[in-house]
């Protein structure tokens, strides 16, 4: 028999005569006699006067990774926990579903760009309770960008650990006891414990498996946000590039050669449909260097960029005029292109990071208006202008002002002082995922293949190093079946950031959780992604995504497609980075 709470006997008691609701559960008392007792987590101390609990229903909104339109009656629980001697609070929040509905399972949902998520909710649809940490910078409130500095020179190294992966483990470690006790359940009681994000929300999801691996039993991370230090220079490269060149091109060009590019690459896959589904096949055959002298125009518009989400000023959109472009293609505009899609190198000629995928649109490279002079300047992503003052410079600044004597290796120092300042707590990659495989953990990783924001090649490089780190003494087909058992990637076609991309109508898998949950309840694996074409000529048609490493392709036009290995393509996935001396994972 294992450990009931007063409220839990008591409803039990009752449970022969009606079975227990919500409401006899959601009680302070209950919550509080469910909470783990001092000691019981080495270094977390909960306090039981903190708790709050009260029946609450939802209004739809946001739930997990997708709008939700149902609403849920779920026990809104909130309580704090100190780590021992240290005097901070951290406050949690939890959803429990009504037991009639609870089905074994915690959820914890990703935020994005600097936020951890706030909404707890999101695992209800799934018969999930779920929670959320304000991970004692008061999170709820506040992005960690912005408390990431005391003052000039001064890191929140506490922020830092508790945003970089401390925070959601504590969340989800209070989780299971928390849950258990709350619905009544013995002590040994199995919770399928799940996590789902992309972005930064794929980032946190790799930290978690990566220090908390027995916790998780499945995770699905999107688009990870890691190696954290490139990731948020690289943003600044195709500003670099116009700099260094003294080149700013109007947006409408940059436009037309990733169109043009686009129109170009998209039969060799073997199906006309507005997609790039095999961006390698793309940087072997084609040349850019053929858009040259082709002709654009973009009529006169107001402008929103939607940024990323990363930095809480940058959240949302921003909107500027552009005046009509109409011009032809130059040989400069495509050289930029092509050194953008080359990735970051030093002056030695060393690679330092991988690109963005050609044929992804080029956002960071958008230059912008200036309606005084007539003329199109420099404009720094935030994103990475903002890592830069703030991770690196250590200025309390929310973006650099100018690139004034910013070289190639002035980037490459920069990404070097990231990582090696932030190795242990943001850079997110450490490649030894044994304990989360040991225990039977699921990874489903996707990315989408012209992402503008994280290169796909970015996720492709951290698996090939969980390969060869973790089975670099096996053979490579012993070491693919090992991976395929525990850990799956797919490359999403033609898809954006964590999302369909408007240049090209490609599919995008909409029912992860469902596939994540066979596959850890009902041990189905997955050999395929199963993902939907949501716009264009194509719109609902079902395509059964390939696993990495093999990659699609078509015969004639045809309506499905082969999943083949192909080294040659593989080759341009794979990369390494010798202008560090360290490895990087
Ligand atoms: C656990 O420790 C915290 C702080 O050290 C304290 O506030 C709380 O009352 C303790 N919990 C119990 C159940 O004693
Ligand atoms: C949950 O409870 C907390 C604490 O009482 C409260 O601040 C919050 O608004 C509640 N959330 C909802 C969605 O009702
Ligand atoms: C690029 O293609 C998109 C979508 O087809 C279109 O809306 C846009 O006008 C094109 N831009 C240029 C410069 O050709
Ligand atoms: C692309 O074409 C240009 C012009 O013909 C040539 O100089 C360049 O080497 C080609 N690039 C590649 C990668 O083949
Ligand atoms: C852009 O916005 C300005 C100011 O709001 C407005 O006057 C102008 O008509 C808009 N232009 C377009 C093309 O929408
Ligand atoms: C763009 O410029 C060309 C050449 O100057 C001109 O013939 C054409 O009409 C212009 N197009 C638009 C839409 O303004
Ligand atoms: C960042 O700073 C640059 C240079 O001052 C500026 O062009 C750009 O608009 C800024 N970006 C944001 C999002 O504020
Ligand atoms: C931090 O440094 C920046 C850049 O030198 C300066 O503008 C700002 O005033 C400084 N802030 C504080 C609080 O000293
Ligand atoms: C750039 O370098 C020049 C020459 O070394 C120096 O005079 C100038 O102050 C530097 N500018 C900035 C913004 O660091
Ligand atoms: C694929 O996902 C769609 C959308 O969620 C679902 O309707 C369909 O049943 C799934 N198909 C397979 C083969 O799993
Ligand atoms: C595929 O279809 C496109 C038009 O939709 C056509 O241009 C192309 O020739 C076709 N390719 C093959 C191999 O049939």
């Amino acid at each position: 028999m294992g450990k009931f709470s007063h409220a839990a006997v008591a409803a039990l008691a009752a449970a022969t005569a009606h079975a227990t609701s919500l409401s006899d559960l959601c009680t302070v008392s209950n919550v509080q006699s469910a909470l783990p007792s001092n000691g019981t987590l080495l270094g977390i101390n909960l306090i039981p006067s903190s708790v709050t609990a009260g029946v609450t229903t939802s209004s739809g909104g946001m739930g997990g990774m997708k709008k939700r339109a149902d609403s849920y009656t779920y026990c809104n629980v909130t309580v704090a926990y100190t780590h021992p001697g240290k005097g901070d609070k951290v406050v949690l929040k939890y959803a429990f579903p009504s037991p009639s509905e609870f089905k074994n399972r915690f959820y914890v949902a990703g935020g994005g760009g600097f936020s951890l998520a706030s909404d707890a909710t999101g695992g209800l649809e799934y018969g999930a309770a779920s929670g959320a940490t304000d991970a004692g910078y008061d999170a709820f409130s506040y992005s960690y960008d912005e408390v990431v500095l005391y003052g000039n020179g001064s890191i929140n190294w506490d922020a830092t650990y508790m945003f970089g992966y401390q925070a959601l483990g504590e969340m989800t470690q209070v989780a299971k006891p928390l849950t258990r006790g709350f619905y009544g359940l013995d002590s040994d009681k199995k919770i399928y414990t799940y996590y789902e994000g992309c972005s930064d929300g794929g980032r946190e999801g790799m930290s978690q498996v990566q220090r908390w691996g027995s916790e998780y039993d499945g995770a699905i991370t999107g688009a990870p946000a890691f190696r954290f230090a490139q990731q948020q220079v690289n943003h600044v490269f195709p500003a670099t590039i116009e700099h260094t060149m003294d080149y700013y091109p109007e947006p409408c060009m940059l436009e037309k050669i990733v169109n043009a590019t686009i129109e170009a690459c998209d039969p060799l896959d073997g199906r006309t449909d507005g997609v790039i589904s095999r961006t390698d096949l793309c940087m072997l055959n084609f040349n850019l260097t053929s858009i040259i002298g082709e002709s654009y125009y973009c009529a006169e518009q107001n402008y929103t960029s939607l940024g990323f989400g990363f930095s809480k000023r940058a959240e949302g959109s921003t909107t500027s005029y552009q005046p009509a472009q109409n011009g032809t293609v130059t040989a400069e505009g495509v050289q930029l292109a092509q050194a953008i899609y080359d990735g970051l190198h030093n002056t030695q000629g060393e690679r330092a990071y991988l690109s963005w995928q050609i044929g992804s649109e080029l956002s960071d490279a958008d230059t912008e208006y200036n309606s005084d002079t007539d003329s199109w300047e420099l404009d720094i992503p935030s994103t990475g202008g903002e890592y830069v003052t703030k991770f690196v410079q250590l200025l309390n600044l929310d973006n650099l002002s100018n690139l004034d004597n910013v070289t190639y290796d002035t980037l490459v120092d920069w990404m070097h002082t990231g990582m090696v300042r932030y190795l242990d707590s943001l850079q997110t990659t450490v490649p030894d995922l044994t304990e989360f495989e040991a225990s039977g953990g699921k990874l489903l990783h996707y990315h989408g293949e012209s992402d503008p924001s994280v290169p796909a090649a970015s996720s492709v490089h951290y698996w090939q190093s969980v390969r060869a780190v973790m089975y670099g003494d096996l053979s490579a087909s012993e070491s693919l079946t090992k991976m395929a058992d525990w850990y799956q990637f797919y490359l999403i076609p033609g898809a954006a950031h964590c999302g369909t991309n408007s240049l090209q109508p490609g599919p995008y898998p909409e029912d992860n959780m469902a596939i994540m949950i066979n596959w850890v309840e009902n041990g189905v694996k997955p050999s395929r992604l199963n993902a939907t074409v949501s716009s264009g000529d194509y719109a609902g048609e079902t395509q059964m995504l390939c696993q990495w490493p093999t990659r699609p392709l078509w015969t004639s036009n045809s309506s499905s497609f082969a999943c083949v290995h192909d080294q040659k393509s593989i080759d341009t996935w794979t990369y390494e980075f010798p202008a560090f001396k360290v490895p990087v994972y």
